[in-house]
């Protein structure tokens, strides 16, 4: 845990241009700094940084942020790794909070598994590339399967010497523990004789996604069938096969930049993509994809691109997984590589441009793909064909995007020759029966009292249904508006008229927060949007405690969401209102504040009046008790009041 003192010392020390500078080239125009922004496509530049705010933010693409942020973004880090990324990059010492004893224990027992797994990888990588046998046999090994030094060394392959027990030995004279090192697999023991787990094999290690050796596999030289071909790392504090996926610390990056994952099945191929420059690749190891797996890679991109052999084991891999790819919510296309290749024997035989046209021309639509494969296995078998359309609507319906889901029925509906109504009652019934077992229902029966709400939520959206042009909730942007002057004016002072204790004018000094927050507080009337409330109730509190929050505080906050709105909000210059085009004099600049604070909370009053009345005129439509009616005519005549009252204040404000 890192104190919040020392949070906040790192992101008052890192320099926003000075951290953006070392991955962008910036130029200073105005009072910006601009340059090509890293997180997306484009020739002219529109990511600018603010040195006085200390934050990024792309007009392109929208990310915005502060250091941190951007340093989370651009290296895929999370919170605590982008602060001590920034705390190294300054020289500030990052005092951890004290851990429990167990903690501690624990801590130190994975911080110890580490430094083994990265002891072994130097010593196996220098075994590979300085010793005699290294050189001859594993290096050898490598060099004609065509990987060339400069992956060999990026991926930090090696070799472990075919001789026992010299690993392990050597590991304890330079003080590694015996039980861990056997706890890692990288020791065994066998009638109380330690001997090398990966001894006269080449070794993968496997990375996490900051870059630390988690485990190896150690690949076999030879054919014999007696032993087996890889051996891997055992699960462990610190390895955890379903949660893992080779090469995902290399290929994130690109991953995110092109917004595609390609999965293969072995560490060779994604070695040989990366080498030949795809490397947006990873693997699965062999087994089948995990959901852990998916969720990681849809941290990058929801696009996944599934490479396999075009032989008959390669197609049914492919098919396997796919439906908890499709349940995770994220695209899945399939390539099918000619049938005596895999993804390593491909991009080798063939030169890179041929390699990326077979990838873009061959890539299909997983579900198409798979209906496609399936009729022709049913050929004319009318009973066979019943259990494809099966199959194929149980695959729809794991979709969870109803708009997916229906654009999906319409496609098979025109492969599998079926009326679309009749595949939409069929993914419905599945929809229904697995609602009913989630609620511990009878699966079987029929949906009468499912509320209407899931059943509705369970309904593919007709392409019929006129679709809702705005979806913006009615006073969002004056609700923005009021964020924004929070924001950028929170603490300014501004004076207003009041009346004292005896009724007499007076002059009162206020801040522009407490003038927003308690006159909307007054009212009763809160923000609805989650983000803008959380920025709303900071402001409250500090008017509390007599210490109003800064923009900085928003910017950096922790919570995501405040963060980045409030530095797209302060990176949008806060247009004040141009009194002068109305021909209102305004005598001072706190003037110009006052009027727009008063006008822009007055403004989204009557949004959020316009709201409650239209829901009353609604109401009213479908009532038919006539006491009812009277009631909802009265609040709605009260509605009106509220509103003449509200125009009026908005003249008077405007003229005076
Ligand atoms: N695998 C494994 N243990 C095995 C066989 C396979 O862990 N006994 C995993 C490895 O991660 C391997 C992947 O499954 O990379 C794919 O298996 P395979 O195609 O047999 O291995 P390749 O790495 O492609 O091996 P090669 O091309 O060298 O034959
Ligand atoms: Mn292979």
């Amino acid at each position: 845990m890192i104190p919040r003192e020392t949070i906040n010392q790192i992101l008052e020390t890192a320099r926003i241009e000075d951290v953006v500078s070392e991955f962008v080239t910036l130029r200073k125009r105005g009072s910006n700094l601009w340059g090509v922004c890293p997180f997306h496509k484009e020739k002219t530049p529109s990511f600018a940084v603010n040195p006085a705010r200390n934050i990024f933010k792309c007009f392109g693409c929208g990310k915005a942020g502060d250091s941190a942020r951007f340093i989370m973004e651009h290296e895929r880090y999370s919170y605590p790794e982008a602060l001590r990324y920034l705390a190294k990059k300054y020289g500030i010492k990052i005092e951890e909070r004290e851990q429990t004893p167990e903690e501690l224990a624990a801590q130190n027992e994975r911080e110890r598994m580490f430094n083994i797994n990265s002891f072994a990888q130097d010593y196996f990588s220098n075994v590979m590339m300085t010793s005699d046998e290294g050189q001859s046999v594993g290096l050898a090994y490598f060099h004609e399967r065509g990987f060339r030094d400069a992956i060999i060394n990026r991926f930090q392959l090696g070799y472990c010497p075919n001789s026992g027990s010299a690993f392990t030995e050597y590991a304890m004279q330079h003080g590694y523990d015996k039980d861990l090192l056997i706890k890692v697999g990288l020791t065994g023991s066998y009638e109380n004789r330690l001997y090398d787990r990966y001894q006269g094999r080449v070794i993968f290690p496997i990375h996490n996604l900051t870059g630390k050796v988690i485990g190896f596999g150690g690949r076999i030289l030879t054919k014999e069938k007696t032993k087996a071909k890889y051996v891997n790392s055992p699960e462990s504090e610190i390895y955890n096969k379903s949660q893992t996926l080779y090469g995902i610390f290399f290929a994130r990056n690109e991953i995110s930049r092109l917004d595609n994952c390609i999965l293969v099945e072995g560490y060779a191929d994604v070695l040989s993509m990366h080498q030949a420059g795809i490397e947006n690749v990873v693997a699965s190891s062999g087994t089948s994809l995990t959901t852990e797996q998916i969720r990681m890679i849809s941290r990058y991109t929801k696009n996944i691109t599934m490479l396999y052999d075009g032989d008959a084991a390669g197609i049914h891999a492919a098919l396997r997984g796919t439906n908890m790819i499709l349940e995770e919510g994220m695209n899945v296309r399939i390539v099918v590589l000619p049938p005596e290749d895999d993804p390593d024997t491909f991009v080798q035989n063939n030169p890179i441009e041929y390699v990326t046209k077979y990838l873009t021309e061959n890539a299909r639509d997983f579900i198409g793909f798979k209906t496609n494969l399936l009729l022709k296995d049913a050929q004319n078998d009318p009973i066979k064909r019943a259990t494809v359309i099966k199959d194929i609507v149980e695959t729809i319906s794991v979709i969870p995007d109803p708009i997916y889901r229906a654009t999906y029925i319409k496609e098979c509906s025109r492969t599998l020759e079926m009326p679309e109504q009749t595949l939409t009652n069929e993914v419905n019934k599945i929809l229904r029966a697995k609602y009913r077992k989630q609620l511990g229902l009878d699966p079987g029966q029929d949906s009468s009292y499912l509320s209407y709400q899931t059943y509705q939520s369970y309904q593919p959206s007709a392409p019929e249904q006129p679709v809702e042009k705005d979806s913006t909730p009615l006073g969002f942007f004056q609700e923005q508006e009021l964020v924004k002057l929070l924001l950028s004016h929170g603490s300014d002072i501004v004076e207003i008229d009041d009346k004292d204790e005896n009724g007499n004018d007076t002059v009162l000094n206020v801040t522009i927060a407490s003038l927003i927050i308690d006159d909307l507080k007054n009212d009763g009337l809160l923000f609805r949007d989650e983000t803008h409330k959380k920025i709303f109730d900071a402001f409250d509190r500090g008017l509390d405690t007599g210490i109003l929050p800064t923009a900085q505080d928003f910017t950096s906050s922790e919570d995501q969401d405040v963060a980045v709105l409030s530095a797209n909000l302060l990176s949008t210059q806060y247009k004040l209102d141009d009194w002068q085009r109305h021909r209102i004099v305004v005598k001072t600049e706190d003037d110009v504040l006052k009027k727009t604070v008063l006008t822009t909370i007055l403004r989204f009053k009557d949004m959020v009046i316009d709201d409650r009345r239209t829901a009353i005129t609604k109401e009213l439509q479908s009532c038919t008790d006539p006491d009812d009616q009277i009631i909802l005519l009265q609040k709605k005549k009260k509605l009106d009041e509220i509103r003449t009252r509200i125009n009026r204040d908005l003249g008077i404000v405007i003229t005076k």
